[in-house]
């Protein structure tokens, strides 16, 4: 279980690094902080291309800022998420895209990994990883 302070925590780190977001085309602005188990929180944001197709969003550049540092095993992620300009609470929460949840698949238990969808320190809500991911395909079905 998450404490209290762990979750604002997390929220409040989101949020500074929702401040980083390079978003020019889509001016959707995503925050991340993924905890892992050993306590280390990476933050990431959304980090759009001319191109398009090689935008990385925010809870994957946590990602793979934290397993490039050596970390394997998480136990949360707060997201952030709002068009620019619009003020946190006013719009829905930010559920990550199926890119960012096939990348939790592969890291996390779905079991166990909450995720933290939040659209200010008041409102936010807590899923698990298998709810959002329903027959997930993982590691875990090609070590069967
Ligand atoms: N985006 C994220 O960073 N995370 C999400 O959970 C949803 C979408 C980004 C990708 C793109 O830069 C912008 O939001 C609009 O899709």
């Amino acid at each position: 279980m998450l404490s209290n302070e762990k979750i604002f925590e997390l929220i409040r780190l989101a949020y500074e690094v929702q401040k980083c977001a390079y978003t020019p085309y889509s001016h959707w602005q995503v925050g991340a902080a993924l905890l892992s188990k050993s306590g280390n929180v990476f933050t990431g944001c959304n980090i759009e291309n001319a191109a398009y197709t090689p935008t990385n969003c925010a809870e994957r550049t946590a990602f793979f800022k934290a397993i490039s540092e050596g970390e394997r095993l998480f136990e949360a992620i707060a997201i952030v998420g709002n068009a620019q300009g619009e003020r946190p609470g006013e719009g829905d929460y930010c559920t990550p895209c199926g890119v960012c949840r096939q990348v939790m698949m592969e890291f996390c238990d779905p079991d166990t990994f909450q995720i933290i969808l939040a659209k200010d320190y008041e409102k936010y809500q807590i899923v698990m990883l298998k709810d959002l991911m329903p027959m997930g395909f993982g590691p875990a079905t090609l070590r069967k």
